[in-house]
């Protein structure tokens, strides 16, 4: 007979499931320091560790927690692998058990009677005693248990003994990528006898009539409902009709609290009204068809792994909310229940998904998969069961999920079936049975852009799944589609965000989608300064840092690929700016939370401001105005810039965001001809184009040693290398054509990434050869030549260097030599990382000021959250701390930017108009080693990069790469820079200390 752990039963002494309930019936919290011991495996495990004199030396834990991430044995991270063999339903002997116990005090008067002992959270696998006796066996590790414990509670002293195998049957359904995190994770609670078992609460609102209906189902049936708010008292079952009530939505999350009582016991619940349908192919909430600016979110905390606070649940959803977020998909399995009610309090659309993901049998090639065998049926349907009765009240949750990645098979049926029988209120849904037989939508998963254009517009190509059954074919191309996942956040990145959205807003039939995904799961073990990820134990078997992914860092900074996120779904779009167009893009709000403010710039300093009239507009719909400020004035002086900037922010406090928090903004290029957008600038530049300088007459002198002197520059004679700017040292601006490989550069296991093409063209190698240094009346002309070793392929660079306007200016020519078309033997090159020069300055010049896009980092696909405006930081402020180092921190737009020391004397640079800046204290290559953040030391130098342009992020560590609009092709490009030293003492040695 096999054991508990490895049999195909959900569990044993399990009561059944019911909803979460707030309820006026005493209880215990069991949470706390547990007493706990680790065993290799259960035969290790004494078989009497339910007897108070077991014979155990205890160590201690919090209970909620992982043994793993409190010193005893290690966490381990795998993407798809199983990490033991697959043979279900067994486990290898292997399998680390933790035993955990808890002595604990019951008052006199605490009613034993029929008293429950509910566990919301254990992975994966448990067996629980108390004062000796077995009480019950359970898996499902994101989800309740409840045992009788009546009987075998005693007033005094009580002795709780659980033990908890790591691997179990049950592990077989929980193949998700995410770190394995075994233990009591999730609160302990002793309750005493409810007298409430369940409620089902089922509150419809009628968009036509503005009437809500409602049936509360309750055991026992003769309980009182009372909902003081709106007079209404009514009993369990009854139905009633009321006239005007508000019904609840993401965006205004309207909440009645309602009482549910018998004698002895009152449950407190939290009602919204609402009606979840599908009608004409499109989901819809009462009666509007919605659109989801969603994401993918796990459970996790850098130190506390799934163990959650709900002070970190809060933190989630406001940071959502404040980032323009309306949806959330609990991937990949169902949250602790205290998310759903901040759900609803805070207003976000929830896809509930259930605790199942059968991955790792992809390495079977799905053979014994779990989902298409009526073996593991009961154990599936019962973690669906256990979902839906526990959230079944939450009106955030408008999907049930059956599962994630499990691919195809009948349980599914069975799953479905029994979830729209119990709950016809909501959808159901499933990504990955590409029949969607099962599933209310059409779904996939990191799709490019030409597929979501066709799926947008019915036309996309039958899969096999459907290809020999016309109805079921029918059926799907019927389906609405919702993107499961995209815009894989991993490192910097996602690029495209932007170009996503025009398409889902574009057609109906997309209603939105979620990014992969909310956090990165990188965790901070006892004692480290590094966030770990898969390999850093040496384990064979692991997902890297495929789980470092995320729109929030570890310790949920956001990262910059929230901020482009938010400005991307912005739920009001301003167009202009004459006329000065505001669209409402919600689905059921109007904009009358909202304030328009404005601020006109000249050359990021502002020159006026004020308040926009803006009369209501409703949700879909749009005002024009006349903009606040004359659009076309005469020219300004050449090179001057003025910006026309308008809000939208809170006119009042809101439960996630303060009075005067921003939601959505514009920018407007004013006068000098017609009003361009902020978009305007190509970037990535196509070959050819060039951008260059007037040249200035200065004279050039030769220096004494070998140098080469041209204005306020010193130049080495030999090599042209600029080493003095004024009184700056510097090491002269070299061609950089390389960057630090993002994760999405390198694409997933090589798929769809750039890298390999970049380092088989010797771009990561590059090696300067002077070929000759020209000293002219006014110019000084490098000509070099830029290649790698062992290879064919280089380009040509020229640089002229002028006095101009008491500064120098840099033209450089870049022409490819060579087949980066590629040959028989080399692949083509379709892409250069960066285009521009690297250059070296002294390490005080720390500080940065610039006019030009920004606060945050920019690249060519995620721009739109760089606004025009005059930013200062400093150097340090401005690296983005990817917990994998690479590429990042890079302004985009940059018209001129100025690295200043304490006493204000440094160095500006100005682009012709624009460049792209990178500052940073180390050098590329170290960026290119570091494997975590503190392998990077700061050198006693800074180093620029001053591109012209990069090439774009993409998404391909899972998904599309760049489109061919943001990548920078091998071409022919010129760009030009103009360099100044500046400062209160002219002349003065600048960072000469430091070199
Ligand atoms: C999806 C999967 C997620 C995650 C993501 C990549 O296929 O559902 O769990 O693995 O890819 O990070």
């Amino acid at each position: 007979m096999s054991s508990y752990y490895e049999d195909l039963a959900p569990g044993s002494g399990c009561r059944e499931p019911r909803a979460w309930l707030r309820s006026s019936r005493p209880r215990m919290s069991l949470n706390g320091r547990w007493e706990f011991k680790l065993w290799s495996g259960p035969a290790e495990a004494p078989a009497d560790v339910m007897r108070p004199d077991v014979d155990v030396d205890w160590d201690e834990l919090e209970v909620p927690g992982h043994w793993v991430l409190q010193g005893h044995d290690r966490p381990r991270y795998t993407n798809t692998a199983f990490p033991f063999p697959i043979d279900p339903p067994r486990t290898p002997d292997a399998n680390p058990t933790g035993d955990h116990r808890r002595w604990f005090d019951l008052p006199d008067d605490w009613e034993r009677d029929g008293a429950v002992l509910r566990f919301e959270g254990v992975d994966s696998c448990f067996k629980v005693w108390l004062n000796g006796t077995e009480v019950g066996t359970a898996k499902g590790s994101r989800l309740p248990s409840e045992f009788h414990v009546g009987e075998l509670l005693r007033p005094g002293r009580n002795l709780l003994v659980v033990r908890v195998h790591q691997w179990s049957s049950g592990s077989y359904l929980e193949d998700q990528d995410m770190w394995w995190l075994p233990g009591i994770f999730r609160d302990v609670t002793l309750l005493s006898r409810p007298l409430i078992d369940d409620v089902f609460v089922h509150a419809d609102y009628d968009h036509l009539t503005g009437a809500g209906t409602m049936r509360v189902d309750v055991e026992p049936s003769s309980a009182q409902i009372t909902i003081p708010e709106l007079g209404l008292e009514l009993q369990a079952g009854e139905k009633v009709t009321i006239a005007g009530v508000e019904p609840w939505t993401a965006e205004v999350p309207r909440l009645y609290d309602a009482q549910v009582a018998v004698h002895g016991e009152t449950v407190e619940l939290r009602i919204g009204f609402r009606t979840v349908a599908m009608t004409d192919g499109l989901l819809t909430v009462n009666g509007q068809p919605l659109f989801f600016r969603g994401v993918n979110r796990h459970e996790h905390d850098e130190r506390r792994g799934r163990a959650m606070t709900v002070e970190a649940m809060r933190q989630d959803l406001v940071l959502m909310k404040q980032h323009n977020l309306n949806a959330v998909r609990t991937a990949h399995y169902p949250p602790h229940p205290a998310f759903l009610d901040l759900c609803d309090e805070l207003g976000l659309w929830v896809v509930d998904e259930c605790d199942i993901e059968t991955h790792g049998f992809i390495y079977t090639d799905w053979r014994g998969n779990p989902a298409d065998d009526p073996d593991w049926a009961p154990m599936m349907l019962d973690r669906m069961r256990r979902m839906v009765e526990r959230d079944k009240n939450h009106p955030s949750v408008i999907v049930w999920s059956l599962a994630n990645e499990s691919h195809r098979g009948r349980n599914f049926g069975t799953l479905a079936e029994w979830t729209r029988g119990r709950d016809p209120g909501r959808a159901v849904f499933y990504e990955r049975d590409r029949s969607y037989e099962f599933s209310d939508f059409y779904s996939l998963m990191y799709t490019p852009l030409e597929d979501l254009e066709a799926i947008g517009t019915r036309t996309e190509d039958v899969p096999p799944e459907t290809e020999d059954d016309p109805e079921l074919e029918t059926r799907r191309r019927g389906l609405p589609f919702v993107l499961a996942e995209y815009a894989h956040a991993m490192g910097n990145g996602p690029g495209g965000l932007a170009d996503y959205q025009r398409i889902l807003e574009r057609y109906p039939r997309l209603q939105g989608g979620f990014v992969w995904e909310w956090i990165d799961h990188g965790l901070l073990l006892p004692g480290a300064i590094d966030h770990v990820y898969g390999g850093d134990f040496g384990e064979r078997v692991h997902g890297a840092n495929f789980c470092i992914d995320g729109l929030l860092f570890p310790d949920r900074t956001p990262s910059p690929g929230l901020t482009e996120y938010k400005k991307v779904i912005e739920p009001v779009r301003i167009t202009g700016p004459d006329p000065l167009t505001i669209h409402n893009l919600r689905t059921f709000a109007s904009l009358d939370d909202l304030e328009f403010v404005w601020s006109e710039e000249l050359d990021g300093e502002q020159i006026d401001a004020g308040r926009l009239e803006v009369p209501e507009i409703q949700a879909g719909s749009t005002a024009a105005l006349p903009p606040p400020v004359e659009t076309q004035p005469p020219t300004e002086m050449p090179g001057d810039e003025r910006w026309l900037t308008v809000r939208a922010v809170l006119a009042k406090d809101e439960a996630w965001a303060a009075a005067g928090h921003e939601v959505a903004w514009a920018q407007f290029r004013l006068g000098g001809g017609s009003a361009e957008d902020r978009h305007d600038a190509p970037s990535p530049p196509q070959p050819e184009a060039v951008v260059s300088g007037g040249v200035q007459e200065r004279g050039v002198g030769r220096g004494g040693l070998g140098r080469v002197v041209l204005g306020v520059g010193e130049f080495e004679g030999s090599t042209g290398r600029l080493v003095r700017v004024g009184g700056v040292e510097v090491e002269g601006p070299e061609l950089d054509l390389w960057r630090a490989p993002t994760d999405n550069d390198c694409g997933q296991g090589g798929r769809n990434g750039v890298v390999g093409e970049w380092r088989a063209a010797g771009l990561d190698r590059l090696l300067h050869r002077v070929d000759g240094v020209e000293v002219g009346q006014d110019e000084l002309v490098v000509r070099a030549r830029v290649a790698p070793d062992g290879l064919g392929v280089g380009v040509r660079a020229t640089y002229r260097w002028v006095s101009a306007d008491d500064g120098l200016r840099l033209t450089v020519e870049v022409e490819p030599e060579g087949e980066w078309g590629g040959t028989a033997v080399s692949p083509r090159c379709g892409s250069w990382p960066r285009v521009g020069v690297r250059m070296v300055v002294p390490s005080n010049l720390d500080t940065v000021t610039w006019f030009g896009g920004g606060p945050g980092e920019a690249y060519a696909d995620s721009r739109e959250a760089a606004r025009v405006g005059r930013y200062t930081s400093t150097v340090d402020e401005l690296q983005t701390p990817y917990v994998v180092p690479q590429e990042n921190g890079s302004r985009i737009d940059v018209r001129w930017a100025e690295l200043t020391d304490a006493q204000g004397n440094g160095l500006r640079v100005e682009g012709a108009p624009y460049f792209q800046l990178t500052a940073r204290r180390w050098t590329t290559e170290d960026l290119e080693r570091a494997r975590h953040r503190s392998d990077l030391t700061p050198r006693d130098h800074i180093y620029l990069n001053l591109d012209l342009a990069q090439n774009g992020l993409g998404s391909a560590s899972c998904g599309p790469p760049a489109t061919p609009q943001h990548t920078l092709e091998p071409g022919h490009y010129t760009f030009s820079l103009t360099f100044h030293q500046f400062g209160r003492s002219p002349g003065h040695a600048v960072g000469a200390s430091d070199t």
